[in-house]
């Protein structure tokens, strides 16, 4: 059943419309830019107010119970994929990701996709070059194509409704999976998340909870803001912290811990456990100075955030021909060391934020992806290198192992 809610006053949107926003795509003049708005602030939600209150619930559980949470799916997702096959094969790697961390571990384990709506990419540089011609970066489907030409490469608005479509697919096949109640607590998922980046998209798919009269933003049931995005007077985290959703956001390396707590208290002012979870991602080699501080900066303040880890973005190399990847064993390595950092500060060390394909893909370095020389067997990655699954199951076990020692 397609979830309902009350419309919302869409000519007086937030205070977010009029504040800075980083990573947006340059498309207000585009003859069809009104025309998707509106189509998108008619449209019925695409996740409901009651599965986002269930997702809350569980993560204030999460520390006393200690259970685990792992989040996990394409860096990128294409709209290609969003269709029953490739949605059946993400669930399948979801199901036995969680089943097995849940197994090693004994504890129950929540699990969210990156699935549903992780279509738009912040990017370090704006252009690439190819050859002669300079184009702009490709910025997720909702905002351009892959391909690598001026016109393809050019911001399209149309495709805010075509994600919206894309989504919507996927969301049902999550609720359904959801509903088949046969395999796991309704607690535990699978639910919904991405990066909250297209102001343009996300404002106008918050909607008003009929039960509460809550804000809530119903393109995902766990919204995050992002390391390039995060700062406390500009629009992502203004509208984050307008509506009720659990919602993420990374932490980078270079972090200031006065900064992580100007976001906490935009985005959890009332302390309120199951609302806000901090992801670092730091850095195999930089998380033991960095992380410490902002530990103990948050848990002073009072915040009783959920503490997870994400090894994978301050992890990326590149090879001598240019490609993009992760070596397995720096994965491993910032996980642990995020475990040992946050159980030294008596926390509860929450899980895992993982970039992971369906695919058999050869991204990553590690386990039967033995060197730069097998990445390029099967690497169709839109965006960031992914774990396979077996190389996932590797960093889930050398986890639940807790091996305290160091591995570098
Ligand atoms: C991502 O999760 O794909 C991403 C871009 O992360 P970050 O904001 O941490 O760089
Ligand atoms: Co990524």
């Amino acid at each position: 059943m397609q979830p309902s809610s009350s419309a919302v006053d869409f000519t007086r949107l937030g205070p977010w419309e009029d504040m800075p926003a980083a990573q947006q795509p340059d498309w207000r003049d585009h003859a069809e830019y009104r025309e998707a708005r509106d189509g998108l602030a008619s449209a019925p939600p695409l996740v409901g107010a009651a599965e986002i209150r269930r997702l809350r619930q569980s993560l204030s559980r999460l520390v006393t119970t200690e259970a685990l949470l792992l989040q996990l799916g394409d860096c990128a997702e294409s709209f290609y994929e969003c269709e029953p096959r490739h949605i059946a094969q993400k669930l399948r790697v979801i199901d036995r990701l969680g089943d097995r961390f849940s197994e090693l571990t004994g504890r129950s384990v929540i699990r969210v996709g990156r699935m549903g709506g992780q279509f738009a990419k912040p990017r370090s540089q704006p252009t690439e070059r190819h050859g002669a011609l300079t184009i702009p970066s490709f910025q997720g489907h909702l905002i351009n194509s892959e391909i690598a030409s001026p016109v393809t490469r050019e911001a399209n608005p149309r495709r805010m409704l075509w994600a919206y479509e894309a989504s919507d697919k996927v969301q049902r096949a999550l609720r359904r999976h959801r509903q088949g109640g046969y395999r796991l607590p309704a607690t535990e998922g699978p639910w919904s998340s991405h990066e909250a980046l297209v102001i343009d998209y996300e404002s106008r798919l918050v909607r008003r909870d009929p039960d509460t009269e809550d804000l809530y933003l119903a393109s995902t049931h766990l919204p995050w803001v992002g390391e390039r995005t995060r700062r406390p007077a500009d629009a992502h985290v203004a509208l984050l912290s307008a509506v009720v959703n659990p919602v993420g956001c990374k932490i980078g390396p270079t972090a200031d811990p006065d900064d992580v707590l100007r976001v906490c208290e935009a985005l959890d002012p009332h302390r309120e456990p199951g609302r806000l979870v901090l992801i670092p991602r730091m850095g195999r080699d930089r998380i033991q100075e960095a992380l410490p501080p902002i530990v103990r900066r948050v848990v002073n303040a009072g915040h009783p955030v959920v503490w997870l880890s994400d090894p994978m973005h301050g992890n990326t190399v590149k090879t001598r021909l240019g490609l993009k990847t992760r070596h397995l064993d720096d994965v491993i390595t910032e996980a642990l060391r995020f475990r040992d950092i946050l159980e030294t500060n008596r926390q509860h060390a929450a899980g895992l934020h993982i970039e992971v394909a369906a695919d058999d893909v050869t991204e990553c370095i590690g386990g039967s992806v033995e060197s730069e020389a097998d990445l390029q067997r099967h690497y169709t990655s839109l965006c960031d290198p992914r774990l396979n699954a077996d190389q996932a199951v590797e960093l889930i076990e050398a986890w639940a192992k807790g091996a305290a020692a160091d591995r570098s």
